[in-house]
């Protein structure tokens, strides 16, 4: 969709849709103020009938309203106003969009964004705005028979604010929130398609897509054969039980200066996971396929970068695979060597995130990284630790991941960090290989990022753990969410000096 700063007086504003926020207790927004005086009074009106009462959630669409320019007026309520803030912001920028979708109005103005939010700055309430609007018009229909297409969507959204004058900075707030919500609508999209499509030959050519659009971005992809030559052994374990061949994706963005030591992003791209021969129950396995989320989350976070033309260096290594039971597949103690040398007993085939991840992470040394953060759909213990509000965070260096923090706080995409104690490590103690797959009953998450902490010795890294954040499970929501590409492309804003 397209957005426009608006500005000047908004009761002479024509469109075919003016959006006003309303707060409970009959409190106007500055924005309906101005509308309700213009119009003799339409707003108070009808709180005094009773008939809106400013609840979140609440909406009300009217028309033919006199004096005032707009062909209709849609309010929102937005509930207590000294609960109001830049959540309640984003949840009632999704309604209205899908709202205005729904009513086949093409063109409108919402005035939301003149409405303080806590103490964001205009940038953020733009960002934001932007973001919720696409999140409130995502639609996944590409499986349906008969996908049913609006015919009269949505088009143009002006963003009423206030007196404030317009400038470069708001412009990039608008450019940025697009570019964000493209990259997390790619990365929910990969994650809803189906097994039987998304495979690992479909994520590649996905990324080989996004490589074409910009002449920042370049796009390699490694197959079978030059991962054998690397050494890759545990990557290729795990692909070795299915028919579909696995691919190291390997995307750089370069739009830093060239001695600009890059952001390396891994991301787990198991298109789907059975357990192996480990195999899985078959309650939920469906959801299965977005096991592949970390790596669909790289390649929104460089379509991002791309979209926003940002001045930095990323890099982004998806390896892709399936993990299935087969005649060829690993088995409990099977012992394979690894790029990095080290050896691995595999003692439960199910956890092979840390298997594809381990050999990604050696082959990220070669790109001299500032920093490297894996995303993965790592542990079914992190959903039972955090459940589906945070992702677990786990770092061998405190800036890095006080930086990834906070740019999740900011964007709302938020993860929470758990320890990396050299006092776990001993779980992974194998009496036959350098170490094991599995860490026992206890902490499954920090034991997951013990194994991959013995692979990034040589880097400040972070590891994110995005099993409950990446997908929402049940009921007619269910389906990818596109975090954390809020979180990184916000973290990477950030090393620009962007994106406040
Ligand atoms: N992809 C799963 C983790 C997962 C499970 C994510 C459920 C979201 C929901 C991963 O490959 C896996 O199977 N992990 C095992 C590890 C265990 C065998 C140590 C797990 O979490 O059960
Ligand atoms: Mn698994
Ligand atoms: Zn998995």
């Amino acid at each position: 969709m397209e957005y426009q700063l608006k500005t000047g007086d908004l009761t002479t504003l024509r469109t075919a849709c003016l959006v006003v926020g309303v707060f409970t207790k009959k409190k106007l927004t500055d924005p309906a103020l101005a509308i309700d005086q213009a119009s003799s009074g339409a707003i108070s009106a009808i709180l005094k009938k009773g008939d809106f009462e400013g609840n979140a959630d609440q909406t009300l669409m009217l028309y033919n309203i006199n004096g005032l320019a707009c062909d209709r007026l849609l309010l929102v309520g937005l509930g207590d106003e000294k609960e109001y803030g830049i959540k309640g912001l984003r949840k009632s920028a999704a309604q209205v969009a899908k709202i205005l979708d729904n009513s086949h109005i093409l063109e409108a103005v919402t005035s939301l964004p003149a409405v303080p939010a806590g103490d964001e700055s205009l940038y953020r309430i733009l960002t934001d705005t932007v973001i919720a609007s696409e999140e409130g018009l995502y639609q996944f229909d590409q499986c349906k028979s008969k996908p049913s297409p609006n015919k009269r969507p949505l088009k143009k959204l002006g963003l009423f604010i206030g007196s404030q004058r317009k400038n470069q900075k708001l412009d990039q707030a608008i450019s940025h929130g697009m570019a964000i919500a493209a990259g997390s609508g790619l990365a929910k999209t990969l994650g809803n398609l189906p097994g039987n499509i998304c495979t690992p030959t479909y994520l590649a050519e996905q990324a080989k897509l996004l490589g074409k659009k910009s002449s920042k971005l370049k796009v390699q992809v490694l197959d079978e054969k030059r991962m054998q030559a690397l050494g890759m052994g545990a990557l290729l374990s795990v692909s070795r039980g299915s028919r579909q061949p696995a691919k190291l994706i390997v995307m750089e963005y370069k739009g830093g200066p060239a001695k600009s030591k890059p952001v390396v992003l891994v991301g787990k791209g198991l298109t789907f996971d059975a357990g192996g021969i480990s195999i899985k129950p078959a309650a939920a396995m469906d959801e299965m396929k977005y096991d592949m989320c970390g790596g669909a989350s790289v390649l929104g976070a460089l379509s991002a970068c791309a979209q926003a033309d940002l001045p930095i260096n990323v890099v982004g290594i998806v390896p892709a695979s399936e993990n299935l039971p087969d005649g060829d597949a690993n088995k409990p103690g099977d012992i394979v060597t690894s790029m990095s040398g080290q050896t691995i007993e595999i003692l439960n085939t199910d956890a092979e995130g840390r298997l594809i991840l381990c050999d990604a992470l050696t082959y990220a040394k070669r790109f001299n990284p500032d920093v490297v953060i894996d995303i993965a759909t790592l542990t079914g213990a992190c959903v039972i630790a955090l459940g589906a509000h945070a992702s677990g965070l786990l770092s061998n260096n405190d800036a890095l991941a006080n930086d990834i923090l906070e740019a999740g706080q900011r964007c709302g995409d938020r993860a929470w960090r758990l320890p990396l104690w050299d006092d776990y490590q001993s779980q992974l103690d194998s009496n036959f290989a350098d170490m094991a797959n599995i860490g026992g009953k206890g902490a499954g998450t920090i034991t997951a990022a013990c194994f991959l902490s013995r692979y990034t010795k040589e880097y400040k890294w972070a590891h994110l753990d995005i099993a409950g954040t990446a997908w929402i499970s049940n009921g007619s929501n269910k389906g990818g969410t596109g975090r954390p590409v809020s979180l990184l492309t916000h973290y990477l804003l950030k090393r620009c000096k962007l994106g406040d």
